[in-house]
């Protein structure tokens, strides 16, 4: 949720804020703006709603906006209608417009994340003279900055640092000063910030694709500090204003990666890079032959001390705990429970002794995710973080991380990153079963087995995505899509069903099979479609009985099921295989169809299938 770039150097600066902020689209946004300043020269700023294309006209590619120091911003409306006005940069002066133009200002900022206490201090600053054009807490916390650094005659990091010490909430804030041409300031809570730096220059942004084609050296502020960036150089600085010194890392993934590399979508590269996810993470699980949790410093002594595992996500990431939940359970025979993690931080679970709380998640950055397993650490458990993005605030502060290797993902709806998680909680439930003794040497093995084969399978099962296809082209026009299944085909169907949904905007819910005939059934009519999930071979029989009442109903029938499973089609409409595989790891399988058949909806729909409305890929917000 909104983007942020910044980039001071010898070069013009707005093209390669507009370059940056196209690179974080993904995030999810409904309007978009640059602050640029030329030298010594008021920051100009230039503001639009809608897509980025807007802003890049507005400002002939960038090239009517002259100077080579600015900042930019792609903003998901959180306090405020999406508006020029609402949109930032936002400026510290009292201006009676949008904020938009040059306006005679101190300080002009971007702002991603939530200013909690804004009310309060926008009060406060009325009192003090200040008046308001926007209805963002952006505006409030630039102003705020501005109030400090006058008031107190101080200098730009001692003006964010008492800012820090007074807001409440998260934040990513890049500032730049009149009176310090050629610089920008930034401060971090709890939103994603990287600073990039370069011989000649230095980069920030929300996320490193949008940098990447510049630099690839880059350091991850920390919580509660700020930095100072000049061309080349970078200083950090603690809540007392005090310089303190952070790692230089080198990103390794290649700017590659995070391009459409000749598909016409990011989704449908991703669902195609799914072999290559899941393989790459499985084998950096795998030592000798043998799964080896070392790295994420989980010993077998540990494992073993372990009495309840909570499990605790949003979105699909949840959909992986709650699959991971049936394996966990029947593998490693401990008690599981998975929580929505919007849920988990504000009940009073009791918290068992020696509990492992495993948050799951792709972007580390998932603002409910964070709290919980801050309430977890609270409550004294155990804890550990399954991320994909490296460095991101909830690998750094969990116990224990396990990092999932499906390098970056840029559309919304997550594909390779839901099934980097899978295998990786997979091949921790073999682990945990085998060190506490839940299962035998032989079965060990053949465990281990059968996940080396799933990246093969995988690819099988996108060998005969034409059918998918044929198949999205007749169901285009439903109106309601329901999906069932029990068990673990239970877990794949939620995560069938979002995919479905969040890219097609067709209404589809999953339903646990046996829970039809509680209120959902009443929902079917003719030609509803129904697809059900049937891997599960000592429930294949109850849920196929679920859908024959379905059609008896006048539901079109769609199933997956795997090879073999012939005596399916007697019972539905159109029937999907997948290869064979132990059951306990079909999930991996089960839902490469239900990600097709979503993407190819969205696109026969002529959907933004990579960006669809009102949704983000980082929701750094609660
Ligand atoms: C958003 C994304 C989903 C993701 C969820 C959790 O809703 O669109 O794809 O599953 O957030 O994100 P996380 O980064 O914590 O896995």
């Amino acid at each position: 949720m909104c983007g942020i770039v910044g980039y001071t150097g010898n070069h013009q600066a707005a093209p390669i804020l507009l370059d940056g902020l196209s690179r974080l689209e993904y995030r999810g946004y409904d309007s978009a703006g640059l602050a640029v300043r030329n030298g010594e020269a008021l920051a100009e700023v230039v503001k639009a709603t809608g897509k980025l294309y807007h802003l890049a006209d507005k400002t002939d590619q960038g090239r009517s906006l002259i100077g080579t120091c600015g900042i930019g911003h792609t903003r998901w409306a959180t306090h405020g209608d999406p508006s020029v006005t609402n949109a930032h940069p936002h400026v510290s002066g009292n201006c009676s417009g949008s904020g938009s133009g040059s306006v005679e200002s101190d300080v002009v900022g971007v702002h991603n994340g939530i200013i909690e206490n804004f009310a309060e201090l926008k009060e406060k600053l009325l009192r003090h003279g200040y008046r308001f054009y926007s209805d963002t807490d952006t505006e409030v916390a630039v102003k705020l900055v501005d109030y400090y650094y006058k008031k107190y005659r101080i200098g730009p990091i001692d003006a964010l640092t008492r800012t820090m010490v007074r807001v409440r909430g998260s934040y990513a804030l890049a500032l730049m000063f009149k009176d310090y041409p050629g610089e920008i300031f930034v401060a971090r809570k709890d939103s994603p910030l990287i600073i990039g730096t370069a011989e000649d220059a230095a980069y920030l942004a929300s996320d490193v694709p949008a940098i990447l084609k510049y630099t690839r050296h880059v350091y991850y502020i920390d919580n509660l500090q700020a930095a100072r960036i000049a061309p080349g150089s970078v200083k950090f600085y603690d809540l007392n204003g005090d310089e303190v010194s952070l790692p230089l890392t080198e990103i390794t993934w290649d700017a590659a990666a995070a391009e459409k590399g000749g598909y016409e979508h990011f989704m449908l590269k991703e669902i195609h890079e799914q072999p290559t996810a899941v393989r790459d993470t499985l084998n950096s699980l795998l030592k000798d032959g043998q799964i080896d949790l070392s790295a994420a410093g989980l010993t077998d002594e540990t494992i073993r001390s372990l009495t309840q595992i909570d499990i605790v996500a949003c979105g699909s990431a949840w959909h992986v705990g709650m699959a991971a939940q049936y394996v966990l359970e029947d593998l490693v025979k401990i008690p599981v429970r998975v929580e929505l993690a919007s849920e988990f931080r504000y009940r009073s679970i009791p918290m068992a002794e020696n509990t492992l709380v495993i948050v799951i998640s792709q972007s580390g950055e998932t603002a409910d995710s964070l709290a919980a397993l801050r309430v977890a650490k609270e409550r004294g458990a155990l804890t550990l973080a399954v991320v994909n993005v490296v460095g991101s605030t909830i690998a750094r502060e969990a116990d224990h991380v396990l990092y999932t290797l499906a390098g970056p993902e840029i559309a919304v709806a997550t594909t390779k990153a839901y099934s980097a998680q899978l295998i990786a909680m997979d091949a921790l439930a073999v682990q945990m079963a085998f060190a506490r003794g839940a299962i035998s040497p032989e079965q060990y093995g053949h465990f281990q087995e059968e996940l080396s084969l799933i990246p093969d399978k995988i690819r099988r099962v996108l060998e005969d995505k034409e059918r998918l296809q044929w198949f999205s082209s007749k169901i285009v026009n439903s109106h309601d899509i329901f999906f069932i299944g029990r068990g673990l085909d239970y877990a794949i169907s939620l995560e069938g069903s979002l995919k479905m949904k969040e890219i097609s905007y067709i209404h589809s819910e999953a339903y646990a099979a046996g829970e039809l005939k509680h209120g959902t059934i009443s929902l079917i009519e003719n030609n509803t479609l129904v697809i059900g999930v049937l891997t599960q071979s000592q429930l294949f029989e109850k849920t196929v009985s679920n859908m024959v009442e379905c059609r008896s109903r006048g539901a079109y029938l769609m199933g997956i099921t795997t090879n073999g499973n012939f005596a399916v089609e007697d019972s539905v409409n159109f029937t999907v295989y997948v290869p064979r595989t132990d059951e306990h790891f079909i999930s991996s399988l089960a839902v490469i169809p239900l990600q097709l058949l979503a993407y190819y909806t969205s696109v026969n729909r002529g959907l933004d299938v990579d960006k669809p409305r009102n949704l983000a890929k980082s929701v750094t917000v609660e």
